[in-house]
Order: C-alpha cells, then structure tokens, then sequence
C-alpha cells in the first residue's frame, strides 16, 4: 500500500511511547518508576467529577455544537477576562479534544507548502511534527541552557525570512520549564509585529509556577499583539484532566473559524461530558491547582538537588511545568558491561533496564545533552527512583 508521503516524515510521540512502555512493564508486574509521563499524578478534582456524573444523569450525552457548548466558551472568555485581562467574544473560542488536537486545528488552518515556522529549541516534541504534516518547515531557534534558554531579539530576527509564518512559544515550557519574562515576550511581539507573522502561545503550563512567579500571557502586550496571537490551553495540566480532552483557542476570528471548520469536519464536537467538567474546572476556582503546585514545588526542589549530586549531572532549577530537564552530556563515554553510554538515547534504555526508571532521552525536544525527568510522581518514588539512578550511574566505569 502507498501511504501519504506526509506520514513518512513524522515519527509516533516519542513521550507517549516511553510511557506506554514504563506502563506495560508494570502492568507485568516489573517495579518500574515512571518519570517519563505528562501528567499529574493528582486525581480529577471531585467538584469536576460530580459535574460529568449530573451530565450524564441528565442526558447530556450527545453532539454537541462542534466548536463546543456556549457555557464552556463562556467560561473560557470569562477565565481569560478574569486572569489575564483579555478581551474575546465567544465567537474567538474554539474548544477541542486537548490543546494537542487544538494545535493540530491550527496547524492545519495555518501552515502549508513553503511556510517556515519559527520553534525555540528545546521544544515541545509534537510542534515540530505538526509543522511537518502540513507541509511547512521548522526552523529551530536553538537557545542555551547556560542563558536560562532565553531568547535575544538578534537570535530570533535572525531567523525570520520572508516565509515566516508564525512562531510557537511555549512559557512555561515542556521540557526546560523555563519561562519567558515581560522583556522576551515584548522582543517577540515587536519582531512579529514588524515582520507580520503570527504567534502561537502554548499556555497549558500556565498555572503550575513556583518562588510566586506569576504568568504573563504575551496576548496581553496590547491589541495589535492580541490580533495576531493565538493563545492556546486547556485543562489537562491544571485541572489533572488529561485523560478528560478538553484544550481551546482564543484568537482572531477568521483563523479560529477555519480552526472550527476543519474540526467540523473531522472530529466535531470534544465529549459532551468533558466539557460540562471543564466548565466545572473553570468556574471552581484555583484551589485545587494551588495545592498541587505546592506538592510540586517540593518535589521539584529535592529531585533538582539529588540529581545534582550524580557525578556528570547538572540540573538547573526549573521554574514551572513539572519536569526537571538535567543535562547529562558528562555521563557520555562512561561504559557498562554491554557497552558506552553515547547518547541520552542510550542513557534513558540504559536506565529503564538497569534501574527500572522511565525517562525520556532529549533528542526528540531537540536536546541530546538533556534527559527529562517528570516529577509529577510522588515523593517516594523520586526518592527511590533517584536512588536507583545513581546506583545505575555509579556503576559506569
Ligand atoms: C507543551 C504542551 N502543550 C500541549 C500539550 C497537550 O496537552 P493536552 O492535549 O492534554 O491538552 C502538552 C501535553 O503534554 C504539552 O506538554
């Protein structure tokens, strides 16, 4: 059969895959540690669960509007009114089957043959693949670990051409949890303002900070900026709400349309019961999501310290997400009985066998000196999986 060359060019999410097999080596009943998964290890909040219970008491089990229900679109314009001050008719909403599928929508809506689409490295590692499916190319803007992977305005208007479509920005960002301050977010906003492209502003990190940091949206820079931005989030990461599938978008009107056509035409709407619970998420307040952002923080702080303390590790302290994103580069070359370790790839297949942790490799987020380590677990398993970490490492000769 010939499939689609467009297939041949994207490989499966790598994160997905890693998780799939941490989970079906548990499932055999190995004592696996798993910190190569994206999502909290919180339960769904109950308010959220009495909310999809009384949907389906109720009968609210069918299509709904494809572009999703008026409350939840309400909600989300209420939301973003209330914390970041912006602006939207509930015509600018689009909600979707998670911000993946919401990033997908606008890829699709956006990109085609010939379109470059600006990506700082280390990236998010379905961007990339998204760019691909639909014709266009990525060009990384690679960033240093030694500057806080922040990006300069030379770096980024060095990179914009005449093809430049759009830039996808990620603060904070999966996998470095860096976050981009007022000054970059402006930088950024100034170039695609005078170069005429769009920025696409993953936001489902949002609300997972930490030392009182407080997001900034780079919607929020003023209306012309708001007009070429799209701001996408969603549930999954705040609310513990992965498996639920509920992302959107808030942008300009004409490209949230097309975003809506395409999905009317291949998914329709997201569940009807996902979304009576995010509006419960939304509307319920930020409790829920405080308290696991302080679980996080401790987490956070003794997972940086005990990588810290591998000999040919270094882990900046990250300061959103909930990943820690250490760079390994001085463990390559060391060997163990079945060979070197060269890569991070080779580190996390070292480190599943021999110390039953689940990682994910850095190359897939551009990265190959970084492996990613999700702290999203509990305290005692980053406690054991540490220890079994260095114990792995300790060995290499
Ligand atoms: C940076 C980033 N964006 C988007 C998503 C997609 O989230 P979801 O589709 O669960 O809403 C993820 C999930 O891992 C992510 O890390």
């Amino acid at each position: 059969m010939k499939l689609a060359a467009r297939t041949g060019r994207i490989v499966p999410s790598p994160t997905l895959s890693i998780t799939a097999t941490a989970k079906a080596m548990a499932a055999q009943g190995i004592d696996i540690i798993d910190f190569a998964s994206g999502e909290p290890d919180f339960d769904t909040p109950d308010s959220v669960k009495v909310a999809a219970e009384a949907a389906i008491r109720a009968g609210f089990t069918k299509y709904t509007a494809s572009s999703g229900i008026d409350e939840l679109r309400q909600a989300i314009v209420e939301k973003l009114e209330a914390e970041q001050g912006l602006c939207y008719e509930k015509s600018q909403i689009l909600v979707s089957c998670g911000a993946k599928h919401t990033l997908y929508n606008l890829a699709e809506a956006l990109f085609e043959a010939g379109d470059e689409v600006i990506i700082p490295s280390p990236f998010w590692v379905s961007y990339q693949d998204q760019v691909l499916l639909n014709d266009a190319t990525p060009v990384l803007l690679e960033t240093r670990e030694a500057d806080g992977y922040a990006i300069s305005r030379p770096m980024l208007e060095a990179r914009v051409t005449s093809r430049t479509k759009a830039i996808i920005i990620n603060s904070p960002c999966n996998p470095t949890g860096a976050i981009y301050d007022r000054a970059i977010l402006q930088d950024i906003a100034e170039v695609a303002l005078r170069r005429d492209f769009v920025i696409i502003s993953d936001e489902i990190y949002e609300k997972i900070l930490y030392d009182g940091v407080r997001h900034i949206s780079i919607a929020t820079l003023g209306p012309e900026v708001a007009a070429r931005t799209v701001v996408v989030n969603g549930v999954s990461k705040a609310y513990a709400m992965t498996g639920w599938r509920i992302g959107y978008a808030a942008g300009p009107k004409e490209l949230i349309t097309a975003m809506a056509n395409i999905q009317s035409q291949s998914t329709s709407n997201p569940s009807s019961i996902s979304q009576k619970a995010a509006v419960a998420a939304l509307r319920g307040g930020d409790a829920f999501t405080r308290q696991m952002v302080v679980e996080f923080d401790r987490r956070r702080r003794l997972m940086v310290e005990r990588l810290n303390k591998i000999p040919g590790v270094s882990c900046r302290m990250p300061a959103g997400a909930f990943y820690a994103f250490p760079n390994v580069a001085g463990v390559f070359g060391r060997r163990h009985v079945q060979g070197p370790i060269a890569s991070a790839a080779d580190l996390a297949a070292y480190l599943l066998k021999e110390a039953r942790v689940a990682v994910v490799p850095g190359e897939p987020f551009g990265s190959p000196s970084h492996i990613r380590l999700s702290y999203a677990t509990s305290m005692d398993s980053v406690t054991r999986g540490l220890d079994r970490m260095q114990a792995a490492l300790g060995t290499l000769r």
